[in-house]
């Protein structure tokens, strides 16, 4: 049954497709429509079409429409409130009772006829934005269709950090014009945190005079060794006028805000400017650095009277049902020391500080019920106990959620794995600098927001999901456009059509109609789409390397050096003398991805046999011993797939290189970052054998050579004729006092063995 209803699906699929490719070229529409049918024919949109509005609602939806038309087309139409003309028109019919959000849209050569309740309206004209293509004569037109549709989930949010980088109100508004677009209705507005706080509080003004601005702003990533800062003063906040506005902004494009802040972890900015509230009394500096820190809010009474105060001012300015109060990473380290601390939790009757965290946020959920509204926070509010109303975002996996489920608390999901667009979605090498992680387009349209683990009564509970964005590596509004866009259309269509009928491949020539669109509204997104990705592999005296690309029939063409030449792929290439390798993908000639650029160093162990003694930790050992001999010279800063990383352990290496060779220099890289706790060898010896068994060692170096090098220890010797050669690079061990994990063990992360 299931297959018929598929090849029915695809059927209708292909249908659609032949109707659009069919004159009326490149419909796409994202998130796909429940029923969506498109007829022979096309309506002219020109300066003489007239919307009818009857309701004031509908009228809020045809003046959006019409200024996004003048914006971007240069068409201004008239909007009427009464039906004068039966042609030429686009009419709106309110209708109250219908499922939330439901609109329908019949398109004649005649007219547009809407129908829906308020934001059923405002949806019909994102359908119809996505809808317009340019005819013969420069003229504008919608191709004739039948449209019905409504969103399988009522949570479909996105979040926006705005302390680790502030925008203004201009950006965070086209921000809440690209939900609006693709129909998400939460904003999530992370608007306090370590590093900024980014809400005017009338009656706490140093939370803005001095909470807003930090003194400067690390370099460059977190792992950098050592971290560099720089001096610039960075920040800004907004007015509660300016939130006044963006909020009514919002609501005009069916969009509720959902503000954050901050508790009691991420403190960092409040308590800079309010030291009483902290365990310790500070001083505080607002945070230059990304991360966690143990300096969070008291949970003494002083406290809870700032609370309620700040979230007295927040509720006042967000008339929305849910207040976020965050209640991630929170170090218990203050509070354990903490006089005022321990008195609570002795008063209260609490087993440890983690029930303290609890109480803490039944502290906040009480003021915020007490105003007839909800509490939402992340996962961790759940230990220790969740307070009694409160509904949780599940960010770390999906447990979370799934306990506060199974308990009859609403969920929110966004996990890690497939909802945060601050990770990567193509390769580091490609790609901007991101936090780190892999969340490619594919594996967002992917994502089912209800965890299988979950009963029938037990999934009513989970509203939806968002997408989080946090902005550490995303130093400006354009940035985070890149980061969101394509994904957050995928997520669009998880949250909005459900998972009926998901199509990856016709979703993703969908997407690429729709950067069409993104070009037209001057967003800023990712082609990481098309990336090209190598796989290297050991020949004989080198590597070999192949290429795909994740984009369907695309041509992959690369050049070598920089050389004007560029061939046509089609098997593999082989390497074998040093060489720089460039590729993209291409399209009807013209260049689709970013440029693939590698560099091959081949020596005499270039793709030799090598042999681990000691197994390198499960999440450093992406290539396997290979990547010691691959050609390839790990880079700075260090991307975790070109490294062997062991935990605690030396490297033994033995590298076969077939036959005697004679050999006089050895060269050998690793990486020193202090702050990952990353060290280098104590030191390194190396032997040479010609039977496998019997090793002489012909060389041994400690530390305090190698780091004048920094980044490569060079061994010279005399030349001698060897078959194997063992290297021995011992840990650094336990890692001293003051250093970065001081008292745990070092980790040795080595790449590239190179023998001459
Ligand atoms: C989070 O990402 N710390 C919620
Ligand atoms: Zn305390």
């Amino acid at each position: 049954m299931k297959n018929i209803l598929n090849s029915l699906l695809l059927t209708f699929f292909i249908i659609i497709l032949a109707h659009i490719g069919n004159g009326q070229n490149n419909i796409s529409i994202i998130p796909q429509p429940v029923k969506l049918k498109i007829n022979q024919g096309v309506y002219n949109l020109n300066l003489k079409t007239v919307i009818i509005a009857q309701s004031a609602s509908s009228l809020v939806s045809a003046n959006l429409f019409n200024d996004y038309l003048n914006q971007y087309y240069g068409i201004k139409l008239r909007i009427n409130q009464e039906l004068k003309q039966e042609k030429n028109v686009i009419i709106l019919n309110y209708k109250a009772g219908v499922k939330k959000a439901t609109y329908k849209i019949s398109i004649t050569e005649n007219a547009v006829s809407i129908e829906g309740d308020e934001a059923g309206i405002f949806y019909a004209f994102q359908t119809i934005k996505q809808m317009i293509t340019l005819g013969e004569g420069d003229k504008w037109l919608l191709p004739c269709a039948e449209i019905t549709d409504y969103p399988t989930f009522d949570w479909r949010g996105m979040h926006l950090d705005v302390s680790r980088h502030f925008v203004g109100v201009d950006s965070v508004k086209k921000y809440i014009d690209y939900l609006a677009l693709y129909k998400f209705n939460t904003f999530h507005w992370h608007l306090t945190d370590d590093q900024g706080w980014r809400i005017e509080i009338k009656k706490y003004p140093k939370l803005t005079q001095i909470g807003s601005f930090r003194n400067g702003t690390l370099i460059g990533a977190y792992s950098t060794s050592p971290r560099q800062y720089d001096s610039i003063r960075y920040g800004g906040f907004y007015t509660q006028e300016q939130i006044k506005e963006v909020v009514e902004y919002a609501a005009k494009r069916q969009i509720v805000i959902v503000p954050e802040i901050e508790m009691p972890g991420h403190a960092l900015a409040a308590l800079a400017a309010y030291p009483e509230f902290s365990c310790t009394g500070g001083p505080f500096e607002v945070s230059k650095l990304w991360g966690v820190f143990d300096d969070v809010f008291c949970a003494k009474e002083e406290t809870f009277v700032f609370i309620k105060d700040v979230l007295t001012e927040v509720m006042d300015l967000f008339p929305g049902e849910y207040i976020h109060v965050g209640g991630d990473e929170c170090p218990k380290t203050r509070w354990k020391k903490c006089d005022d601390c321990q008195a609570v939790i002795e008063r209260e009757g609490l087993p440890d500080e983690l029930t303290l965290q609890s109480y803490f946020i039944s502290r906040a959920e009480a003021v915020i019920n007490a105003r007839g509204r909800k509490l939402i926070g992340w996962d961790e509010i759940l230990e220790g106990g969740l307070a009694p109303n409160a509904a949780v975002m599940s960010w770390r996996g999906t447990e979370g959620g799934i306990e506060a489920a199974k308990m009859g608390h609403p969920v929110v999901m966004s996990p890690g794995s497939h909802c945060y667009f601050d990770h990567y979605q193509g390769s580091p090498l490609t790609e901007p600098h991101a936090i780190g992680g892999y969340t490619t387009l594919k594996k967002v349209y992917e994502y089912q927001p209800i965890p299988d683990e979950l009963n029938q009564a037990e999934r009513s509970f989970v509203l939806g999901a968002q997408a989080n964005v946090w902005t550490e590596y995303m130093p400006n509004f354009k940035h985070i456009e890149y980061m969101i866009f394509p994904r957050m259309l995928a997520l669009s269509e998880v949250l909005w059509s459900g998972s009926g009928n998901k199509n990856y491949d016709d979703f993703l020539q969908r997407v690429v109609v729709s950067f069409s669109l993104l070009d037209r509204i001057g967003a800023n997104y990712s082609k990481a789409i098309y990336e090209v990705s190598a796989s290297v592999l050991p020949i004989p005296n080198g590597v070999q390397v192949d290429f795909i690309s994740a984009f369907p029939n695309t041509d992959i063409r690369y050049w070598l050096n920089s050389e004007s030449a560029v061939y046509t792929f089609n098997k593999s290439i082989d390497i074998t003398t040093n060489t720089t390798l460039h590729a993209a993908a291409f399209l009807n000639d013209s260049i689709q991805s970013s440029v693939y650029t590698q560099s091959f160093e081949i020596s005499k162990s270039t793709g030799k046999k090598v042999t681990l003694k000691n197994t390198p930790s499960p999440s450093y050992n992406t290539g396997g011993a290979f990547t010691l001999v691959d050609g390839i010279v790990a880079r700075i800063p260090w991307y975790g797939k070109e490294w062997l990383g062991f935990s605690g352990e030396d490297l033994v290496a033995t590298v076969d290189l077939e036959k005697e060779e004679e050999i006089s220099k050895l060269t050998m890289g690793f990486l020193l970052a202090e702050t990952s706790w990353i060290y280098p060898p104590q030191s390194v010896e190396i032997l040479i054998s010609n039977d496998g068994e019997n090793y002489t060692s012909i060389k041994k170096m400690n530390t305090d050579k190698m780091l004048s090098s920094k980044r490569f220890a060079t061994f010279n010797f005399s030349p001698v004729k060897a078959r194997f050669v063992k290297i021995i690079a011992k840990n650094a061990g336990i890692i001293p006092e003051h250093k970065p994990g001081a008292g745990h063990e070092a980790w040795l992360f080595i790449d590239e063995i190179q023998i001459k």
